[in-house]
């Protein structure tokens, strides 16, 4: 494991890092970070398989300045331009829609991304010289405490990350606030920017029932399902010959079912490829106009436990959208 003081020649060695696909933790202002370079599908599978998260869930990306969000988002509204004028750089996270080429693993196959510029010299400085933005979660293990020292992430995730940057104690402490913009502005996660202050700028917000809890980890309002009806394999099965089949394969295309389309996660049976490739694979088979999605089942083990559990949410309930 590698803890290095944030000095100048160690966060360019961090940077370096992040663009060639590693992972980096960071201080920011509110907690340490997990980075990833936000344009690498296989890098933010890695932020999953090393925090152990039996979920997805959609991260935070982090920029060096305001006028990056122009690279993650296709419209920024005049209120969201409000918010950043305010509280940028700051503890203060968007959610409005993104553009397509932002890998759908980050967002956990939403259409909307979260973004955030940290005030902290060592993240911005990180952020800068990779010249890309960051996604990261807080550098935590699932179900622990968010860390706020060099020491806490050392604990949890040493052993199985690339670099962890010791900027000393984060400042704030508690993670930033979470604010959706898509609609009715709401608060998705009480954090270190006040409610009042963010309704001083822009109006009464409305509360999304889990951000009462306060310091809760944030649930998501809701999550990416596809349309078409999706079925686990389970032994053996029969479907009529008119019906239009989608096949979800982890490693080879099926020997036995005729399908209209099939896509296949990871020929070589990395359970890391198959998360990246996961959300992408669900778009496209839910846009191909097919009656069923039929997936089958991987090892539920590492990253195969949270695709099993998003395979299984996909079963239980089609979503409108
Ligand atoms: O202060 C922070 O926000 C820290 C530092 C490292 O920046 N990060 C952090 O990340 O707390 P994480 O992954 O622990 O929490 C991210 C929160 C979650 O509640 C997640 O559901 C929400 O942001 N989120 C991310 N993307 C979202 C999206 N597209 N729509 C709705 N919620 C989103
Ligand atoms: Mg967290």
């Amino acid at each position: 494991m590698k803890v290095l003081p944030a000095t100048p020649t160690n966060i360019k060695q961090a940077a370096q890092v992040l663009r060639q696909g590693g992972l980096v933790a960071f201080p920011t202002e509110t907690v340490y970070g997990l980075g990833a370079n936000a344009f690498d599908p296989l890098a933010v599978a890695r932020i999953f398989e090393v925090k152990q998260r039996p979920e997805f869930d959609p991260q935070i990306i982090h920029i060096a300045s305001p006028e990056e969000t122009s690279l993650i988002w296709s419209q920024q509204s005049e209120l969201a331009s409000r918010l950043i004028e305010h509280f940028w750089p700051g503890p203060l996270t968007l959610v409005c829609l993104k553009k397509e080429n932002i890998p759908d693993i980050i967002t956990a196959g939403l259409p909307t991304a979260a973004v955030r510029m940290p005030d902290h010299p060592v993240a911005l400085a990180l952020l800068k010289k990779a010249g890309l933005p960051v996604a990261a979660p807080s550098a935590n293990l699932f179900g622990h405490l968010s860390p706020t020292t060099a020491e806490h992430v050392a604990e949890q995730l040493g052993p199985h990350i690339d670099l962890i940057l010791d900027g000393g104690k984060t400042p704030i402490g508690i993670e930033s606030t979470v604010l959706d913009l898509t609609g009715e502005p709401t608060l998705l996660r009480p954090g270190g920017v006040p409610v009042e202050e963010i309704e001083k700028i822009i109006g009464p917000l409305k509360m999304h029932p889990s951000s009462q809890k306060p310091l809760s980890p944030g649930q998501l309002p809701q999550h990416y399902a596809p349309r078409t009806p999706l079925v686990i394999i389970q032994g053996q099965f029969d479907f009529p010959p008119e019906l239009k089949i989608g096949y979800l394969a982890f490693r080879s295309p099926p020997s036995k079912v005729r399908a209209a389309r099939v896509e296949v996660l990871s020929s070589s049976g990395s359970l890391r490829e198959a998360a990246a490739n996961l959300f992408e694979a669900l778009h496209r088979l839910d846009r191909a106009n097919l009656d069923i999605i039929l997936a089958e089942p991987l090892p539920e083990m590492g990253l195969g436990r949270a695709i099993m559990d998003r395979l299984r949410k996909a079963a239980a309930k089609p979503q409108s959208r």
